[in-house]
């Protein structure tokens, strides 16, 4: 894919807003007027989205967040479920293909660092972007739940799975069969989340995430969390050659030569020190 230029107009516009500064770009859910809930609509931009951004130069680190009061408040009841129960099977299984593409399978193995900037309510289907995202910052006063157990299903489409993969089993069974809410500290103390802040703070600290993500090597952190993610179901013996293997793909791919610059940078000039800092970027 052939890089954006600065000069190309910004995705989204309508149910997905988009903005870049200083390499950071602030995705947007956009229906607040219904708490950002996710029709097919909204998984549609956000699937344009992410392609559009994923190749621009312009963004070296993606925000996920929500207009208004909320993240988002989970599938649309009514365009999501209601009105996709009169489809035929196979017109009702495009959309949910296309909005778990959106939601979840193209952010997985995102090309940029992502992070989940959990501003507000927080439900079901919305939990699939949030712990998709690499990394995630709420408000300590935002409001999260699994309340499908309240309106007689449960948290499918992924959802269930999500929470697993993040949460320790009693907490996901608790809230799984509850469907009691939560706040964003529970949030960070349960690991759904990385961290909790006051709401105040809650833009600034996760600008400066990203300015920490945006100065590493960006295929190294590329290829670095992927592989956590991969080995998670991995046995020992194949996490330890998938590694090798994907450490010697980076030499490869790596057009900075980051392992190079790095090791002379600390070895000969002893211009930083690895343990505490990022090897300078850019021509030497
Ligand atoms: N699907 C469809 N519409 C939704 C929605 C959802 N998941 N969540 C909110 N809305 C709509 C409401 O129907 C309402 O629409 P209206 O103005 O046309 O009546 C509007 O958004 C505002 O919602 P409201 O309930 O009045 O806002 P609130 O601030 O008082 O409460 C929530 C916010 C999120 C607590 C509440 O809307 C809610 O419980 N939503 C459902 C959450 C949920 O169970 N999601 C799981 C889906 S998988």
């Amino acid at each position: 894919m052939t890089a954006s230029t600065s000069a190309a107009p910004l995705p989204g516009g309508k149910t997905v807003l988009v903005e870049i500064t200083g390499g950071v770009a602030w995705v947007t859910m956009n229906r607040p007027e219904k708490r950002n809930a996710i029709n097919p609509e909204l998984s549609f931009e956000m699937l344009d989205v992410f392609e559009a951004l994923e190749g621009d130069d312009r963004c070296a680190a993606l925000v996920l967040t929500g207009a208004g009061e909320a993240y988002s408040s989970g599938m649309d009841l009514r365009e999501y479920f209601r009105a996709t129960d009169k489809l035929n099977y196979d017109e009702r299984l495009k959309i949910m293909r296309k909005s778990a593409m959106a939601q979840w399978k193209r952010l997985q193995y995102y090309g940029k660092p992502t992070i989940a900037m959990v501003n507000g309510w927080c439900f079901g289907g919305a939990f699939n972007s949030m712990i998709a995202c690499d990394l995630a910052i709420a408000a300590e006063d935002a409001t999260l739940g699994l309340s499908e157990i309240n309106w007689g299903i449960i948290p499918a489409g992924t959802v269930t799975k999500a929470v697993a993969s993040v949460m320790g089993q009693r907490a996901t069974m608790y809230y799984i069969m509850t469907g009691e809410t939560f706040d964003g500290r529970k949030a960070a103390a349960m690991g759904l989340v990385n961290e909790a802040v006051p709401r105040a703070e809650l833009r600034a600290r996760t600008q400066q995430l990203a300015a920490t993500l945006i100065e590493k090597n960006p295929m190294a952190l590329r290829i670095a969390k992927h592989a956590a993610r991969r080995v998670r179901d991995m046995s020992w013996e194949d996490a330890e050659d998938y590694l090798f293997a994907k450490l010697d793909q980076l030499r490869f791919l790596d057009p900075e030569k980051g392992r190079e610059k790095g090791m002379s940078q600390f070895l000969d000039d002893k211009s930083y020190r690895p343990g505490l800092s990022a090897y300078r970027r850019g021509p030497s």
